[in-house]
C-alpha cells in the first residue's frame, strides 16, 4: 500500500498548473434535467426521501415499506419488501406507454453489419430467450455465465436472465478459458451462454473454443447455448451444446416477467482485488436500478431524442450499468458497437457519431489518448455537430486529454462529465452535473447529490482542503455492492475494515481549495491499465505458475497511453535454462495471456537474480514501483539485500535506453 506522502506528491503534480474552468453553456443549462443547485442540500438533508423520490421513476409491482435498512451494517437493504422486475422496467413499461417503435439500439458490428432494434423487437427476443432458458431448466436463482462478443444477443441474454430471476455473471470476451473456468466454479453455474466467436481487429476470434476448454475443469456445467456470430468451425458435444437458432427462435414472444424482491441477486461481476482470487461483486435488484437510472438521467442529462453511445464493453460494469440497464430503463436510444475504435481506419468512431447523429458519448481516457495519438484530422473530417455532452470513465483523465476531447470532439461547446465510480459502487458517485457544475480539466468535481464522500487520513479524520488522503463514502447508497459472493468476511475486511463505519474505495484523492475532488489512483495493489482493473497478485501468481519462474513482483508504471503499464520483475529457478531472454520474455507474456487475458500481459519484464525484500522476507513492491516510475528511492535501510536494488536500477536505466 502506498502511503499518504506518495499520494500527496501526486496531487501537487496534478493540480499545480490547472487553473482553467468551464462553466456549463447557457443553452445546456436552459434544458438540463437537473438545474437547481438546491438539490445537493435537499438530498443531504434527507437522503432517504431523496432516494425514494428517485425510486418513483421505476415501475414496482409492489411498493417498498422501508427505504433503507442499515441495522445490519455494513449490509444494506434498500427498498425493503419492494417487488419489481428489471427487464420489465427496461422493456414492457415503455411498450405499454406506446414507445414500442422507439429504437433501443443502433447496432454496428466490426465488419460493418448494421441492425436497428426497437424496444418491441428487443422485448420479443428477450421473451424468447427467457422461454428457451426455462426449457433448458434454468429457474429463478440459478446462476448463468455469459461469455459473448459485443452484439445485441449479449444484451438480450442479460435481460432474459433478469426477466426469469436467474442472476448472470458476465465474463469479458477478452478473458481466457482459465478465467471462464474460475468464474463458473465460484458461481457454480450450470449453463454458459456464448457465441462461436466475435470480430476483433478485422478477424474472428474464438469464444466457444475457450468455453470448451473451461468446461473441462468446471463440472457443474450441464449446458452450453451457442449463438452463431462468425460462422467459424466449432467443436460440438451432443446433449450439452445447443445452437441458439435451434432453441430460441422457435419460442413464443410472450413471457411474464418474474416479480423479484428488491434485494434479490441481479448479478455477480468478478473484479480484481489485492489477492490472486477475483472477487464476486454482488449487486441486487431494486437499489441497483434506482441508482443507475438516477445517475444516467442526471449525469448524462438523457432526453427522449438523444442518441447515446457508451463505448465500453458489457464485460465490465460500465457496460452493465450504462449500456444495458440504465439506458433501457430510462427508455433511451443507444448505439452499440462491437469492435476496436480504430478499425478499419482511425476515424471509425467519428464516422459512427456522424452517421447515427450521436449526441452523448461516454468512453475511457485511454481511448481518448489513443485517438489523440492518431491525430484530430480524423475527427475533423466528420460532422460531429450532433454531440452535446461528453463523458469519461475508468481512470483519471489527464488535463491534456481532457482539453483535446473538449476542443476536437466537443468543439468547445459540450460539457465533459468525468465520472468516478467502481464495479463495487454499481453507478456513478463523483461527477459533474452537466447543467450545474463548473468543470476543471482532470477533476471529477463533486460527489453527486445523495452521495456523501470525504477524503480522510490514516485515522479516518477528514483532511483539510488542499490536502490528499483516502477516498471514503460515508453513507450507504442504493446501487452499492451488498457483499462478495461466498466471502462476506472479505467484503467486511476489504471495504469496511480500515475505517469501520466508512466505505474505503481503495483510491487516493484530494480536494483543492475550492473543494473539487481530484482522483489520484489506487492506493492498494491494484493497477488500472487502459481503464481495466488488474491485480498485481493475480499476475504474479500467473507468472509463478510457469515452470521456470521462482518468484515475481508486479508493479504499475506510468504510461502515456494506457495510464499504467504492467512491469514485472522475475526471478528464475536456480537451474532454469530459459534460453534467449527476449524469447523467454515473450513466452512468459503469452503464459500470462493464457492464464488471465491478453490485457494482463506485462509490457516489460525484467529478469533479476533476486527481489528486494525486507528482513522478514516481504517483497518491497513500493521500492520496485519507485524504480519503475523513475522516482527517487526513499529509505532502503530495512532491506535485507541492499545490492539487488542497485543491480535492478542499473538494468532499468539501460533497458529504458534500449527502447
Ligand atoms: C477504479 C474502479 C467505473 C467503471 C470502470 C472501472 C478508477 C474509475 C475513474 C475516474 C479516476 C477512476 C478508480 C476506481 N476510476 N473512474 N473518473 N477518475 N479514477 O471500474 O474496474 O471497478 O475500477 O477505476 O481507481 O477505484 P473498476
Amino acid at each position: 500500500m502506498s502511503d499518504l506522502k506518495d499520494v500527496s506528491k501526486d496531487f501537487v503534480e496534478v493540480v499545480k498548473y490547472e487553473e482553467r474552468e468551464f462553466a456549463p453553456p447557457a443553452d445546456f443549462v436552459a434544458r438540463a434535467n437537473m438545474a437547481d443547485p438546491a438539490v445537493y442540500h435537499r438530498a443531504a438533508a434527507d437522503p432517504e426521501a431523496f432516494w425514494a423520490e428517485q425510486a418513483e421513476h421505476l415501475h414496482w409491482f409492489q411498493k417498498w415499506d422501508q427505504v433503507l435498512d442499515w441495522s445490519d451494517a455494513p449490509h444494506a437493504k434498500w427498498f425493503v419488501n419492494g417487488k419489481l422486475n428489471v427487464a420489465y422496467n427496461c422493456l414492457d413499461r415503455h411498450i405499454e406507454a406506446g414507445k414500442g417503435n422507439k429504437v433501443a439500439f443502433y447496432f454496428e458490428g466490426e465488419p460493418g453489419d448494421q441492425r436497428v432494434i426497437t424496444y418491441q423487437e428487443l422485448k420479443d427476443q428477450v421473451c424468447q430467450l427467457a422461454n428457451a432458458l426455462t426449457e433448458l431448466n434454468v429457474v429463478k436463482g440459478d446462476r448463468v455465465v455469459i461469455y459473448m462478443p459485443m452484439i445485441p444477443e449479449l444484451v438480450v441474454s442479460l435481460l432474459a436472465c433478469a426477466r426469469i430471476g436467474a442472476p448472470h455473471t458476465v465474463v469479458f470476451g477478452g478473458f481466457s478459458a482459465d478465467a471462464v473456468r474460475d468464474r463458473i466454479n465460484d458461481s457454480t453455474a450450470e449453463i454458459v451462454i456464448t457465441a462461436d466467436g466475435g470480430f476483433r481487429r478485422g478477424a474472428p476470434s474464438g469464444l466457444k473454443v475457450n468455453v470448451d476448454e473451461a468446461v473441462k475443469g468446471a463440472p457443474t456445467i450441464e449446458k452450453v447455448l451457442v449463438y452463431k456470430r462468425t460462422g467459424q468451425d466449432v467443436d460440438w458435444v451432443e446433449g450439452r451444446d445447443f445452437w441458439w437458432n435451434d432453441v430460441v427462435d422457435r419460442q413464443s414472444t410472450e413471457h411474464e416477467a418474474e416479480p423479484m424482491d428488491s434485494e434479490d441477486l441481479l448479478y455477480l461481476l468478478y473484479t480484481s482485488g489485492t489477492t490472486g482470487k477475483p472477487k464476486g461483486i454482488v449487486h441486487t435488484t431494486g437499489g441497483y436500478l434506482v441508482g443507475t437510472t438516477y445517475t444516467h438521467r442526471n449525469v448524462f442529462d438523457i432526453k427522449d431524442d438523444d442518441v447515446y453511445w457508451c463505448a465500453a464493453d458489457i464485460g465490465w460494469v460500465t457496460g452493465h450499468s450504462y449500456i444495458c440497464y440504465a439506458p433501457l430503463a430510462n427508455g433511451a436510444t443507444s448505439v452499440m458497437y462491437e469492435g476496436t475504435p480504430t478499425y478499419p481506419a482511425p476515424d471509425r468512431w467519428w464516422d459512427i457519431i456522424e452517421r447515427y447523429k450521436v449526441s452523448i458519448l461516454y468512453c475511457a481516457p485511454t481511448a481518448i489518448r489513443a485517438h489523440m495519438k492518431e491525430g484530430h484530422q480524423h475527427a475533423d473530417k466528420h460532422d460531429l455537430s450532433s454531440l452535446r455532452l461528453l463523458g469519461s470513465v475508468g481512470e483519471p483523465i489527464n488535463p491534456e486529454a481532457w482539453m483535446w476531447y473538449h476542443r476536437h470532439i466537443g468543439q468547445e461547446h459540450c460539457p465533459i462529465v468525468d465520472t468516478w465510480w467502481q464495479t463495487e459502487t454499481g453507478g456513478i458517485m463523483i461527477s459533474p452535473v452537466p447543467g450545474l457544475t463548473t468543470t476543471k480539466p482532470g477533476s471529477a468535481t463533486f460527489p453527486l447529490p445523495g452521495i456523501e464522500a470525504d477524503v480522510v487520513d490514516e485515522q479516518g479524520n477528514s483532511v483539510p482542503l488542499g490536502h490528499a488522503g483516502f477516498l471514503v463514502i460515508k453513507k450507504p447508497w442504493p446501487s452499492m455492492l451488498r457483499t462478495l459472493y461466498n466471502d462476506d468476511q472479505r467484503y467486511i475486511d476489504t471495504y469496511w475494515g480500515k475505517f469501520g463505519n466508512m466505505y474505503f474505495a481503495g483510491d487516493g484523492a484530494a480536494r483543492d481549495e475550492d473543494g473539487y475532488y481530484w482522483l489520484l489512483g489506487r492506493v492498494d495493489d491494484v493497477m488500472n491499465v487502459s481503464g481495466h482493473r488488474l491485480s498485481t497478485a493475480e499476475i504474479e501468481s500467473a507468472l509463478v505458475s510457469h515452470d521456470l519462474v521462482a518468484e515475481a513482483a508486479v508493479v504499475g508504471q506510468p504510461d502515456e497511453l494506457t495510464g499504467e503499464a504492467i512491469f514485472a520483475f522475475v526471478t528464475l529457478k536456480n537451474r532454469a535454462h530459459p534460453g534467449d531472454e527476449r524469447d523467454f520474455g515473450q513466452e512468459l507474456r503469452n503464459h500470462v495471456a493464457k492464464k488471465i487475458s491478453p490485457i494482463a500481459k506485462p509490457k516489460r519484464i525484467m529478469f533479476t537474480p533476486d527481489l528486494p525484500k525486507t528482513r522478514s522476507g516481504k517483497i518491497m513492491r513500493r521500492l520496485l514501483r519507485d524504480i519503475a516510475s523513475g522516482h527517487a528511492l526513499g529509505d532502503t535501510t530495512s532491506l535485507a539485500n541492499q545490492d539487488v536494488v542497485n543491480q535492478i536500477q542499473d538494468a532499468t536505466t539501460s533497458a529504458a535506453q534500449d527502447e
